[in-house]
């Protein structure tokens, strides 16, 4: 199964590939992870990330698609593509890589969620230090008060987690992103969800939409 994860901020695409990923025995290659990744090490590519994660604006194309080519000489099972391709040039670009291998995308899931529930869910989001662990003060909170329930690590906000980056990171999506929804729908591969509902039930929704639920 190879899937893409399509949807704005805070609309549930790394929450649920990682319940897919865990399911099915998937990858879960997340341009987004890779480039905190390699901000917090500090590579080249961290650097030259940073300002654009920062400041929610997107990492140009050929810096994304450089990534992807090695990630996939790496994995070539099934696998989710969380928050990737973001443009139409990366759309382009994915298709001629997996063209290449002779491999396609089979669905493309466009998780939908409106605005006002965003800036409250990614208000709300917290992360664990230490470990990594993702909370939701409103839908997932840690029982142990300010700190992690799995390994009692400080919580934090994600960088680009505050409102000024999120509005800024909502009107990129609509510029950059959205008319790549058109790019699979004319390939028969877009599949719409209801990404504001329950957890379960948006997980329940994809896997009925992509043939495995
Ligand atoms: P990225 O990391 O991809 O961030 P994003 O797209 O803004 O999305 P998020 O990770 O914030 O949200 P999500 O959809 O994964 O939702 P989540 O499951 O966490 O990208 C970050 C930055 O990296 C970009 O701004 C850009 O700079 C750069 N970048 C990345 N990819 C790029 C690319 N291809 N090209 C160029 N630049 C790129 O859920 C959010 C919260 O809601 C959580 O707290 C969760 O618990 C809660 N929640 C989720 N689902 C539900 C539910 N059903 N009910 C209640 N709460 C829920
Ligand atoms: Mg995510």
């Amino acid at each position: 199964m190879r899937l893409v994860f399509l949807g704005g901020p805070g609309s549930g695409k790394g929450t649920q590939a990682k319940k897919l990923v865990e399911k099915f025995g998937l990858a879960h290659i997340s341009t987004g992870d890779l480039l905190r990744k390699a901000i917090k090490e500090e590579t080249k590519l961290g650097l030259t990330a940073k300002k654009y994660v920062d400041s929610g604006e997107l990492v140009p194309d050929d810096v994304i698609l450089g990534m992807i080519k090695e990630e996939l000489t790496r994995e070539r099972r099934g696998f989710i593509f969380d928050g990737f391709p973001r443009t139409l040039a990366q759309a382009n670009g994915l298709e001629k890589i997996l063209g290449e291998m002779s491999l396609d995308i089979d669905y493309v899931v466009n998780l939908q969620v409106a605005d006002d529930l965003i800036i409250e869910r990614l208000g709300a989001r917290r992360l664990c230090k230490g470990c990594g662990f993702e909370y939701n003060l409103k839908t997932r909170p840690p029982q142990a008060g300010g700190k992690c329930d799995q390994c009692g690590g400080e919580l934090f906000r994600r960088s680009d987690d505050n409102d000024e980056v999120i509005k800024n990171r909502l009107s990129v999506y609509r510029e950059k992103t959205k008319p790549i929804e058109e790019f699979y729908r004319v390939r028969g591969k877009l599949v719409e969800i209801d990404g504001s509902l329950d957890f379960d039930e948006v997980f329940e929704a994809i896997t009925k939409s992509v043939g495995v639920g």
